[in-house]
C-alpha cells in the first residue's frame, strides 16, 4: 500500500512538473507575417508549418455582417482597394471594411502593409505582388482544422475582436457575431484550443459576464491603459480573464530589464502573452534577441509570445528555457 502511494505521488509530481515546466506558447502574429502578407491563408499555412502553437486572427465585420481576418477597420494599407473601388472612400479619405460586402472584399488583392505614402512598413519582407486575398474567420478555422487533422496536431486559434465601439456605432455587435460562430464550431468551452483577445476592457468583461463566453480569454494591455496596470486593475482582471497580452515594452524596459509591472504580473496566476516579437525591428543583433528571450522566459515568466517569426521564436525559446 505504501509503495502504491509512493508511485502515485511520484506520478503526480511528474505530471505537475511537466505542466509547470511547459515552454511558453508560440503565437503566430497575423500568421507567419514576417514572411508572407499578414492574415492571408498562405501566412496561416506557413505559421502552421513553422511550428506555431496558436495562430492569430484579428477580426472585423463587413457591411453584410461577415467576420473577415484583417487587422484594420480600413482597407487601404494592406489591399488594392484604392485601385479597384476609387469612389468608395469616406470624407476622411479612408476605405472602411464595413462599407463593403464580403463579395466586394473578396475581389481585392492583399499586399504587404504600406504607409500612406506607399512605402513598405517592413522593408525586407515579402516583395512581390503574389495573388493574396482577404479571407473569412470561417476559412481560417477550416484551414487550421484540416491541417491539424492531416498532421495529427492541435494548433489553436487566437482571435482578436477589433474596435467593438466602432462596430456598435455602425449598428453591428461584433462580439455577438463572433460568439455565434465560435459556438457553431463547438469552440466555446474552457478546454478549447482557443484564446479570445480584446483591448477593450469593457468588452472583455461583457464577453465573460453578459455574453457568457466560456473559452479562455485574454485582456490585451497597451502602454496607455494605465488603470489595468495597477494592482487593483490586475485583481479585477483575475476575476474575468485567464490572462493578459501586454505590449512587450510593459514587460522589458529600454535597457532590457524587467519592469515593475512585469514583476507584479508574474506574481499573479494570469497567463502572460506579450506582443510582438519581430526579429527585423528593434533588435540590434542575434545576441540582443537571445537575451530578450532569456529575460522573458526565465525572469518574466511569460507563458506565450506573439511573434511575426514563429520559427525563430520556437528556436529561441527552446535554446533559453531552463
Ligand atoms: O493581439 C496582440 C497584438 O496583435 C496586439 O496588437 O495591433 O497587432 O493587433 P495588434
Ligand atoms: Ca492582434
Amino acid at each position: 500500500m505504501h509503495k502504491l502511494c509512493t508511485i502515485l505521488a511520484n506520478a503526480l509530481w511528474l505530471l505537475f512538473s511537466a505542466s509547470a515546466l511547459a515552454n511558453p506558447l508560440v503565437i503566430a502574429h497575423r500568421g507567419a507575417s514576417g514572411y508572407l502578407p499578414e492574415h492571408t491563408l498562405e501566412a496561416t499555412t506557413l505559421a502552421f508549418a513553422l511550428g506555431a502553437d496558436y495562430i492569430e486572427q484579428d477580426l472585423v465585420l463587413t457591411g453584410d455582417g461577415e467576420l473577415v481576418v484583417l487587422h484594420d477597420i480600413h482597407l487601404e494599407s494592406t489591399t488594392d482597394v484604392e485601385q479597384k473601388f476609387p469612389d468608395r472612400r469616406r470624407a476622411d479619405g479612408r476605405y472602411y471594411v464595413i462599407d463593403f460586402t464580403l463579395a466586394e472584399i473578396q475581389t481585392l488583392d492583399v499586399h504587404e502593409r504600406q504607409q500612406a505614402n506607399g512605402e513598405l512598413v517592413f522593408k525586407n519582407r515579402y516583395q512581390s505582388e503574389g495573388n493574396f486575398k482577404v479571407s473569412t474567420f470561417r476559412e481560417h478555422i477550416d484551414l487550421i482544422d484540416n491541417l491539424n487533422r492531416q498532421f495529427g496536431q492541435q494548433v489553436g486559434i487566437y482571435p482578436e475582436l477589433k474596435a467593438s465601439d466602432f462596430h456598435r456605432d455602425e449598428g453591428q455587435d461584433i462580439s455577438r457575431v463572433f460568439l455565434a460562430e465560435l459556438r457553431a464550431r463547438g469552440l466555446d468551452h474552457p478546454n478549447a484550443r482557443v484564446f479570445v483577445q480584446c483591448f477593450d476592457a469593457g468588452e472583455v468583461k461583457r464577453l465573460r459576464q453578459q455574453l457568457g463566453l466560456k473559452a479562455p480569454l485574454i485582456q490585451l494591455i497597451a502602454h496607455s491603459q494605465k488603470e489595468l496596470q495597477t494592482d487593483a486593475g490586475l485583481k479585477g482582471l483575475e476575476a474575468v480573464a485567464d490572462g493578459v497580452g501586454p505590449s512587450l515594452s510593459l514587460i522589458l524596459d529600454r535597457e532590457g530589464g524587467l519592469t515593475s509591472f512585469a514583476k507584479r504580473l508574474n506574481a499573479t496566476g494570469l497567463e502572460i502573452h506579450p506582443y510582438t516579437h519581430r526579429s527585423d525591428v528593434y533588435l540590434s543583433s542575434n545576441e540582443a534577441e537571445t537575451q530578450m528571450f532569456e529575460r522573458l522566459v526565465n525572469e518574466a515568466g511569460i507563458t506565450g509570445i506573439f511573434t511575426d517569426f514563429p520559427d525563430r521564436a520556437a528556436r529561441l525559446i527552446e535554446a533559453v528555457a531552463r
